[in-house]
């Protein structure tokens, strides 16, 4: 599941959900052969891509699951493993769910993940978050005891955010981080964000192509920055460890929320003084 952008939160066509918590049975007998097919196609495809690129956790995280190419992972499956390693579960919902229940699933460990799986013809396209997106991309990462706790303080903080009408300087930390994070590991750029590592076609760009920004990770400065949600990211910021979330995961955003009231918003593009830049980007893919 994600927060892809927070107003899609609950946006979900006239869908009336069976259990207030907008869980369903994810019901593994029920796929389909085909279905299975996509996930193996998509799976390898991008398996092949993680050596080098992908960070240490995540790789772990992968190495440690029941997921292979076999078949659509089984959430129950996932959920004895995680359950043992980060106290964390993956539970079945039909797509994008409302800001709240999004929010108190993550700050009770559970990790809502889409049941459905996109179709063979649309590999690339992605309108809601999928069994493969959420999967693949997200839960090698709630293996790793740093990220389980930031994934439950964000929950936290999504729910006091909400109150305080801050959500979008909060999603925008989760957005740079969980989504779309790159973290330094041995002097190199690797992926830790689901978004990223998920797909095919972005895993390359956002490491290696010379059109996007890459920034060094400062808190006040994604919560100002815009981003993209229609194409690949004009700018990724760079966490020095993955262990630095648990700074994040620790700190009450209240006073900082108010320290940017009078900040403008950055565009997703900009470079301004103050970044640590790892590369300018040439902007030339938005251009
Ligand atoms: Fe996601």
């Amino acid at each position: 599941m994600d927060q892809i952008v927070s107003e899609k939160h609950g946006v979900v066509g006239g869908y009336v959900p069976e259990r207030p918590d907008w869980t369903i049975a994810q019901d593994w007998q029920a796929y389909s052969s085909e279905e299975h097919g996509v996930w193996r196609t998509l799976f390898e495809r991008q398996v092949a891509l993680m050596p080098g690129r992908a960070c240490q956790a995540y790789m772990d995280g992968l190495r440690d699951l029941p997921i292979d190419a076999d078949t659509i992972p089984d959430f129950e499956k996932l959920s004895d493993v995680l359950m043992r390693r980060t106290g964390w579960q993956v539970v079945a919902v039909p797509g994008m769910v409302p800001n709240d229940v999004f929010f108190d699933h993550l700050a009770n460990r559970r990790f809502p993940a889409g049941q459905f799986i996109r179709k063979a013809h649309e590999l690339d396209y992605l309108q809601e978050p999928d069994v493969f997106h959420d999967v693949f991309g997200h839960v090698p990462m709630m293996m790793n005891p740093v990220m389980a706790d930031f994934m439950q303080a964000y929950g936290e903080g999504g729910l006091r955010a909400d109150r305080l009408g801050e959500l979008d300087r909060l999603a925008r930390l989760y957005w740079y981080t969980v989504e779309f994070g790159l973290v330094e590991e041995a002097g190199a750029l690797r992926i830790f964000g689901a978004g990223i590592l998920s797909s095919f076609s972005e895993t390359r760009f956002a490491l290696e192509d010379a059109s996007p920004n890459r920034i060094g990770f400062d808190l006040r400065r994604v919560m100002r920055t815009l981003y993209r949600i229609d194409d690949f990211q004009e700018s990724y910021f760079v966490l020095p460890s993955i262990d630095s979330l648990l700074d994040f995961a620790r700190t009450d955003f209240a006073p900082i929320y108010d320290e940017l009231h009078n900040t403008r918003d950055l565009a997703a593009a900009e470079v301004i003084e103050g970044d640590r830049v790892f590369t300018r980007g040439t902007g030339e893919r938005t251009r």
